[in-house]
C-alpha cells in the first residue's frame, strides 16, 4: 500500500449529524533518526522509534454538521481547559493537508480539547502526541461514517494522517516499536505511514527511557527549519546512506538482543544527528555543557558497571536514558545521585516503552 490515492475515501458514507470521541497517545523517541524531508513528510531516510507512554497527550473532538459544505474547516481549541488561538495555525494547516483524504470534515464544525501530561514548555515536543490524537479521533469519525474499512487500514491512515501534521507523529499511533520510511529490510515499510515491529527480542520491550530536562525552554530551531537544513548540506547523501545502513544493523541488533550492541549504535546515532546541526549552515549548538556531562557521565558508568544505560537525543539538549527494567533499580539510584542535578529545576521524567494509541 504505498500509493497515497488508496486513502481517498471513494464510497458513499453514512451521515453522522454529530460526534464526540477523546483519544490521548504517547510521544516517541527515534533510535534511528529522521532528519531530511521531501515534500509534505516524505523522510529522505527510514527511522525506527520507540513509543513511549507515559509522556501524553488526550483530546477530546466534537464534530457537529453543518449545512452548507466550507472551503476550510472552523476550529476552535481549547488547550488545559483554556482558549488556545496560538494552536490554531498549526491544526489548520494539518486539516487542509489531510482534506483530500478526509473531505468529510469540510461538513463539520470541530471543537477541540487537548491536554497534555507533561508540561508544555518542558522542552519535549508535543506535536507527535498531539497530531496522534487527532488523527485518531478523525479516523473515529471517519468508521462512523464508513464502517466497512477495514481495522488494519483503519491504523495504517490513522499512521498516515498523523504524518502531514508532523512526520515523527506518524510513530506514535502504536508500540513497542514502529518502523517509518521504506527499507528493503523490511518488506511491509513505507514513506507514507509508520508500522509496527514486534520482532525485538523480549529484554527492549521493557526499556525505560528516563528523560533528563536539561533546558526546559522551547526549541532553539523548529523542525521543519531543522529538516530544511538538510537541503544543501556537504554530508546529506552520506548521512541518509548512513542511517539506511544502521537501520538493517539496529534491527538485527533487536532481533538479538545485544543490549552492547544497542549502546553503541544508539549513541552513535544521537550524536550523528547533532553532527548535522553542527554541520548546517547556519549551524546550531543544540547540547548545552550539561547535556555533555550527563553523556559523559553515562560513558564512565557503563564501562564501570557493564550496565546497559545508554543515552540518546531529540534535536536539543535533553537526555533521553534508556535502560532495561530489570537494571532500573540501581541505575535510578545513579541518575537520582549523580545525574539528576544537570536538570533545569532538578526535573526528569519517568517514561518506559509502550503501546501507542488509546481511546479514553
Ligand atoms: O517530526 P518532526 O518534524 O518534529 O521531526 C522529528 C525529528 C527528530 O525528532 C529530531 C528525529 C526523529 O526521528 O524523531
Amino acid at each position: 500500500m504505498n500509493d497515497k490515492a488508496h486513502f481517498i475515501p471513494k464510497i458513499e458514507g453514512n451521515v453522522v449529524s454529530s460526534f464526540q470521541t477523546k483519544w490521548s497517545a504517547p510521544s516517541n523517541i527515534a533510535l534511528i533518526k529522521y532528519w531530511g524531508k521531501k515534500e509534505l513528510q516524505i523522510p529522505c531516510n527510514p527511522s525506527v522509534s520507540f513509543t513511549l507512554d507515559q509522556c501524553r497527550t488526550t483530546t477530546s473532538l466534537r464534530f457537529q454538521r453543518i449545512m452548507d459544505k466550507q472551503d476550510h474547516v472552523s476550529l476552535s481549541i481549547r488547550y488545559e481547559g483554556n482558549p488556545a488561538p496560538y494552536f490554531e495555525p498549526k491544526v489548520k494547516t494539518f486539516i487542509d493537508r489531510i482534506l483530500p483524504y478526509a473531505p468529510y470534515l469540510r461538513d463539520y464544525k470541530i471543537q477541540i480539547d487537548t491536554v497534555n501530561s507533561f508540561p508544555h514548555s518542558s522542552g519535549i515536543a508535543s506535536s507527535a502526541s498531539a497530531m496522534a490524537t487527532l488523527a485518531a479521533a478523525i479516523m473515529d469519525l471517519e468508521k462512523q461514517i464508513y464502517p466497512s474499512l477495514a481495522a488494519e487500514d483503519r491504523i495504517k491512515k490513522c499512521s498516515f494522517l498523523a504524518r502531514l501534521g508532523s512526520g515523527s507523529a506518524a510513530r506514535s499511533v502504536e508500540g513497542p516499536l514502529v518502523l517509518w520510511g521504506k527499507h528493503t529490510a523490511s518488506p511491509n515499510s513505507s514513506d507514507l505511514y509508520g508500522v509496527r515491529w514486534t520482532k525485538a527480542a523480549d529484554v527492549f520491550k521493557t526499556y525505560r527511557d528516563t528523560i533528563l530536562l536539561v533546558d526546559k525552554g522551547q526549541k532553539e530551531v523548529s523542525s521543519t527549519v531543522g529538516h530544511n537544513l538538510m537541503h544543501n548540506h556537504p554530508f546529506a547523501e552520506n548521512r541518509f546512506a548512513q542511517a539506511k545502513a544502521r537501520y538493517r544493523d539496529l534491527l538485527t541488533i533487536l532481533e538479538m538482543g545485544d543490549m552492547d550492541g544497542f549502546s553503541d549504535l544508539v549513541e552513535l546515532e544521537a550524536l550523528s544527528l547533532h553532527a548535522m546541526m553542527l554541520t548546517s549552515s547556519p549551524y546550531y549548538i543544540l547540547m548545552h555543557p550539561n547535556t555533555i556531562q550527563i553523556i559523559q557521565e553515562v560513558r564512565r558508568y557503563r564501562k564501570t558497571t557493564g550496565l546497559h544505560l545508554t543515552f540518546t537525543l531529540d534535536a536539543g539538549a535533553n537526555v533521553h536514558l534508556l535502560y532495561p527494567a530489570h537494571e532500573a533499580e540501581k541505575v535510578d539510584q545513579f541518575i537520582a545521585s549523580d545525574l539528576r542535578k544537570y536538570c533545569q529545576d532538578n526535573e526528569l521524567i519517568y517514561d518506559r516503552v509502550g503501546t501507542g494509541l488509546k481511546k479514553v
